[in-house]
C-alpha cells in the first residue's frame, strides 16, 4: 500500500508570509511601555505557505511556488518550510525586496488583528513566472492556489492554461483568498476559477466577492463561473459545501480556542487531502473541519495538526458517517 507521501506531490502556489504571533494581548502598551506576554511564534503563513505546511504534516510531498524577498526574512520563511519537508526551490527570491510579514497580537478569545507588509508578493508578475514553476503546476496531482487576490502584480488569467492543462491530467485543483474582495477581484479570479474545482473562501469574503448577502447565491455565482464546488468556511460555526446538487453544512468541532490564525489554511489542507483520498466533497469536508479546528487549538496557523493518523482518529470518535468514511479513506492511504 503506498504512503500519501510516495504519490504524486501538491503544489501550494500563492502567497508567502512570515507570521509573528504573540498572545495574549489585550491592547497596545501607551507610550514605550512594554508588557509581558505567555507567548511569542515566527510561522511561515499566507494562504499557500500556510497550506503548505499542513499539507507537509498530513503526509504529502509538497512545492511552493510564489515570491520572497532577497531579505533575512526570506531566509526565515525557507527555513520554516523546509524543517515541515516542503519543497522551496520553486520559490522566486525578488532581488531588492523584502518578504511579506504580518504582525498578529492575538487576542485572549483567539481573535486575530493583523498588520502587515504586503513585500514581494505584491510586486510577483506573470514576466517573473519561470517555466520549472509552470511545470510544476501542469504535472501535480493536487495544485492549491493560495491567496492569488494578494499577488497584485499577477494576472491571475497567466495561470490559468497550467491550470487547464493540470486538470485534464487528472489533478485536482483548489483555491483559497487572502483578503475581502469585491466583483472587481472576482472578475480577475474568473481565468483561474474556469479551471477550478473548488473554491473555498470564508464566509465574509465569498459574500464580498459576489456582492450578496446571501451564501447560496454567492455560491451559486461562483458554480456559474465553471467551479466544480464551494466549500465555504464559517470559522467556529463550521463550514457549508455547495456543489450543484448539494448544500450541505458540517459543524465545527467543539474546541478550546487559543487563536484562529491559519484555520482556513488547514481546512484547505485537509479538505484536499480528503478528495485525493477519493472521497465525496461531504466526507472530505470532514477532513477540513477537523483540520481547521486543530489548527485552531494552539498558537500560529502550523498548530495543532501532528499528521493524518491523529486526524482519522478525531474522525473516528466524532459519531459522523461521513467522518467515518473519510476515516476509513484516510487509513488507507497512510
Ligand atoms: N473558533 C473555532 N472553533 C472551532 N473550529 C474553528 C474555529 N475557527 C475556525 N475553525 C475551523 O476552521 C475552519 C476554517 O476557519 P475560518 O472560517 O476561520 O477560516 P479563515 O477565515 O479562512 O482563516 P485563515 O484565513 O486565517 O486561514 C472552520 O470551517 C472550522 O472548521
Ligand atoms: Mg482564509
Amino acid at each position: 500500500m503506498s504512503t500519501v507521501a510516495e504519490r504524486r506531490y501538491v503544489v501550494c502556489v500563492g502567497v508567502h508570509i512570515l507570521d509573528i504571533l504573540g498572545r495574549p494581548v489585550t491592547m497596545i502598551p501607551p507610550g514605550q511601555h512594554s508588557v509581558i506576554i505567555d507567548e511569542i511564534r515566527a510561522t511561515a503563513a499566507g494562504t499557500a505557505a500556510g497550506a503548505s505546511v499542513d499539507l507537509a504534516k498530513l503526509g504529502h510531498r509538497v512545492r511552493n511556488v510564489g515570491a520572497i524577498g532577497d531579505d533575512m526574512i526570506g531566509e526565515i520563511v525557507v527555513k520554516l518550510l523546509n524543517d515541515h519537508g516542503v519543497e522551496t526551490d520553486l520559490i522566486s527570491r525578488m532581488a531588492g525586496r523584502v518578504t511579506s510579514a504580518t504582525i498578529l497580537p492575538i487576542r485572549p478569545n483567539g481573535e486575530r488583528p493583523a498588520l502587515h507588509v504586503p513585500g514581494a508578493n505584491g510586486v510577483f508578475s506573470a514576466d517573473d513566472l519561470t517555466d520549472a514553476q509552470l511545470d510544476a503546476v501542469v504535472t501535480a496531482a493536487g495544485v492549491h492556489f493560495g491567496g492569488l487576490d494578494a499577488m497584485t502584480a499577477l494576472d491571475p488569467g497567466a495561470l490559468a492554461e497550467v491550470a487547464k492543462e493540470a486538470r485534464s491530467r487528472g489533478a485536482i485543483v483548489t483555491m483559497d483568498v487572502l483578503r475581502n474582495g469585491d466583483s472587481v477581484s472576482l472578475r480577475s479570479l474568473a481565468p483561474v476559477l474556469a479551471h477550478t474545482d473548488w473554491f473555498c473562501p470564508n464566509e465574509e469574503q465569498l459574500l464580498g466577492l459576489a456582492e450578496t448577502s446571501d451564501l447560496r447565491e454567492a455560491a451559486q455565482r461562483v458554480l456559474a463561473m465553471g467551479v466544480l464546488g464551494v466549500a465555504v468556511t464559517r470559522g467556529e460555526h463550521g463550514c457549508r459545501v455547495f456543489t450543484a446538487g448539494v448544500d450541505e453544512s458540517l459543524p465545527a468541532l467543539d474546541i478550546e480556542v487559543v487563536d484562529t490564525t491559519g484555520c482556513g489554511d488547514g481546512f484547505d489542507a485537509g479538505f484536499l487531502t480528503g478528495l485525493l483520498a477519493g472521497l465525496d466533497p461531504v466526507a472530505a469536508a470532514w477532513v477540513g473541519t477537523v483540520c481547521g479546528s486543530l489548527i485552531a487549538t494552539g498558537l500560529g496557523s502550523d498548530a495543532g495538526i501532528t499528521g493524518l493518523d491523529q486526524v482519522a482518529g478525531i474522525l473516528e470518535g466524532l459519531d459522523e458517517s461521513d467522518a467515518a468514511v473519510a476515516a476509513l479513506a484516510l487509513r488507507s492511504v497512510m
